[in-house]
């Protein structure tokens, strides 16, 4: 028992109690769908954008969580965001990515207009409106709270949250020596996920669905555990070991359609022929380093603004999923990433994006995506990865109302950030101060596959 149990947390409907059982209406009780939204998503920091989507003074994008809506624009003192609803009558300013530099920001209505930093440069037909409710601070655009991190600006609609870093945590400063703030875009893809939000996210926060979910990755790690219960890699020789990891970067490059980037297989590749160790353990230490330094080099003698990857390995927890809660994902590997963003629409539907993301030299010209290419969620044209991930999903949310299924029940050590998620997710609900959510948000936040923590309440 804490300060906070036997207080507003014990208010909380469907509270999780026993931190491994999830109740299953969570997923999709309209009660609670609307407490979130009422709840959690105007307290947390979100990925608005990324900043490569607006390069140019002028560039703007919209950023929708529910019903709220905001402008995201590049001006010349930096990029700003705005409530995006018209100072009149309320009509929504912006819609998609668009350049408003000469033009600004003008209302499809009566047409009231604002420059790019938000300032109202018109007003129609203002004799007829009473001086005093025109003040200038009521008809310039409201403003709302942006900060940035890893190349992307994020929100907050809550101006007693602490400041974004302190609500990540460690995690930051992990991908920071990853060089995250220089990741470009390869290509964006959206889809719309018959499930609740957190499922959608959840398929992500365990690492023991690789070998029934993507068996094309885990086929390659080895013969199965029967007869022979020695680990795969105990069963190779050096040379098997490292053709066997060459192979595995390209499935999985293949599977994702990234992560491993097409600009790093060459490099691999040419691996197959080092000298190894006999020992497969060994190998697979000599091959890792080799590959680390090999890509690292290509990449630097292109003029890539790669990071020092064996350093950073050697000296930095590395996971291979990162959670920043409450809806952003990234997933390093060698030199490049995987991201993931989830946005709930309704109760038991959510907009699902995924970017593959590269460091690429900076004055190397390339066709960034303005929007991401949405389509259904099984398209075979989605990456194999993520396709099979998503086809447990809607089975996952119908499984939820199949009846007698009260609530999922997780390992303490492999799923322990669906619990730690969900945990804090009740704080919010529960309408903890700040500080405690922060300080929560900042253990979350992290390697997918954690252990059930202590988040402070
Ligand atoms: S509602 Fe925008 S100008 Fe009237
Ligand atoms: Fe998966």
């Amino acid at each position: 028992m804490n300060a906070f149990t036997g207080s507003s947390l014990d208010q909380v409907p469907l509270r999780v109690t026993d931190p491994r059982l999830i109740p299953s209406p969570r997923y999709y009780d309209e009660e609670f769908f609307r407490l979130e939204n009422e709840k959690l998503w105007p307290r947390v920091w979100q990925m608005a954008c990324r900043l490569e989507e607006i390069p140019e003074i002028g560039d703007a994008v919209e950023y929708t969580i529910l019903a709220r809506s905001v402008i995201i624009v590049r001006t010349k003192s930096g990029v700003k965001a705005f409530h995006n609803a018209c100072r009149h009558r309320g009509v929504r300013l912006v819609q998609g990515p668009e350049n408003c530099e000469t033009r600004g920001f003008n209302c499809p209505f009566h047409g009231w207009r604002w420059n790019i930093e938000g300032k109202n440069t018109f007003v129609h037909e203002r004799p007829v409106f009473d001086e005093d409710i025109l003040d200038r601070a009521e008809i310039d655009l409201a403003p709302c709270r942006i900060e940035f991190w890893a190349g992307c600006a994020f929100i907050n609609f809550d101006d007693n949250a602490l400041p974004l870093r302190q609500c990540l945590g460690p995690v930051a400063d992990r991908m920071d020596a990853r060089h995250a703030d220089k990741l470009k875009m390869d290509w964006w893809y959206a889809t719309v996920l018959p499930t609740n939000w957190k499922l959608a996210m959840e398929a992500f926060q365990d690492n023991f669905h690789v070998p029934r979910t993507h068996p094309q990755l885990h086929a390659l790690q080895g013969p199965g555990p029967e007869p022979d219960a020695r680990p795969y890699t105990a069963r190779m020789t050096g040379r098997e070991t490292v053709n066997m990891q060459v192979d595995f970067m390209y499935k999985l490059s293949e599977g994702m359609a990234g992560m491993v980037h097409p600009t790093e297989l060459p490099v691999v590749e040419k691996l197959r022929d080092m000298d190894v160790p006999e020992d497969s353990a060994a190998a697979t230490g000599a091959f890792f380093m080799r590959a680390w330094t090999d890509i690292r080099d290509e990449a630097l003698s292109r003029g890539a603004p790669m990071f020092d990857i064996p350093k950073v390995n050697m000296e930095m927890e590395f996971n291979a999923v990162e959670f920043m809660f409450p809806h952003f994902f990234l997933l390093p590997f060698l030199g490049a990433m995987s991201s993931y963003r989830i946005r709930p629409l309704t109760a038991e539907t959510c907009l699902f994006e995924i970017w593959s993301l590269v460091l690429r030299p900076e004055d190397e010209a390339y066709d960034t995506p303005k929007k991401p290419t949405v389509l259904p969620y099984n398209s075979q044209d989605f990456p194999e990865v993520p396709r099979q991930d998503y086809s447990n999903l809607p089975l996952q949310q119908l499984g939820l109302h199949a009846g007698r299924f009260e609530h999922m029940r997780l390992s303490k050590s492999e799923e322990g950030m669906i619990s730690n998620n969900h945990r804090l997710i009740d704080g919010y609900l529960a309408g903890l101060d700040s500080e405690t959510l922060a300080k929560g948000s900042a253990i979350v936040s992290g390697g997918n596959a954690g252990t059930i923590r202590d988040i402070g309440f």
